[in-house]
């Protein structure tokens, strides 16, 4: 039988093999912070919870559960490892893209899978902020969901429209918008050509 090449790097294929961090027992776990995010009928839900180190502010512990494919388990464990130790306002601030280049990459076609870990971390420190008082520090993510399927916002789609998508088709394949039920289409398709006039229009 021929082998079949393996198209993920080796940190990929370490993460996926041997995934850290894994959450086992939920209420075993005592987390300050939960983020849950994605559609568990399209099979990628993402569980992000997390302690934190209250004194420096920063990530004691991270754990998550996902029901996704080897590009999401790899991405979330590679996220769970940077995100320990980081600063919450640090760790909001991690993208898919952060994620991404700590893998050594993706195929194209899989580079949607990675986007869900670092949403359920953003969660999980809002979550935290609300929980510990801290209502201040919660940040609205002055991102509106505008894929409610895919929970995709107009700030994802902003950044895809800069990182170069120009059409649905190419921020399907960086976001994963509007590959569910499809209703949020128009919308998307009216932001592509909104931020694209924003950012790349001659003045
Ligand atoms: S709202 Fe269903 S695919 Fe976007």
């Amino acid at each position: 039988m021929m082998a079949v090449g393996w198209a993920y790097s080796e940190t990929v294929k370490d993460h996926f093999m041997q995934p850290r961090n894994v959450l086992e027992d939920e209420e075993a776990f005592e987390a300050d912070g939960r983020g849950l995010t994605g559609n568990v009928r399209c099979g990628d839900e993402m569980l992000v919870v997390i302690k934190v180190d209250e004194p420096s502010g920063t990530i004691a512990d991270c754990k998550w559960r996902t029901f996704g494919c080897a590009s999401a388990i790899a991405s979330t464990s590679v996220l769970s490892e940077m995100g320990k130790g980081m600063r919450l306002a640090d760790a909001y601030r991690v993208t898919a893209r952060d994620v991404q280049r700590e893998l050594g990459g993706l195929p194209e076609h899989k580079v949607h899978c990675s986007v869900l870990g670092d949403k359920a971390l953003r969660q999980a420190i809002n979550d935290y902020y609300r929980r510990a008082g801290l209502e201040e520090k919660i940040e609205q993510e002055s991102e509106r969901i505008v894929c409610q399927c895919m929970s995709v916002s107009d700030y994802e789609i902003e950044q895809a429209v800069l990182e170069g998508a120009r059409t649905l088709y190419e921020l399907q394949e960086m976001t994963k918008v509007s590959t569910v039920c499809g209703e949020c289409e128009g919308e998307v398709t009216e932001l592509i050509e909104f931020y694209q006039n924003k950012h790349f229009s001659e003045v």
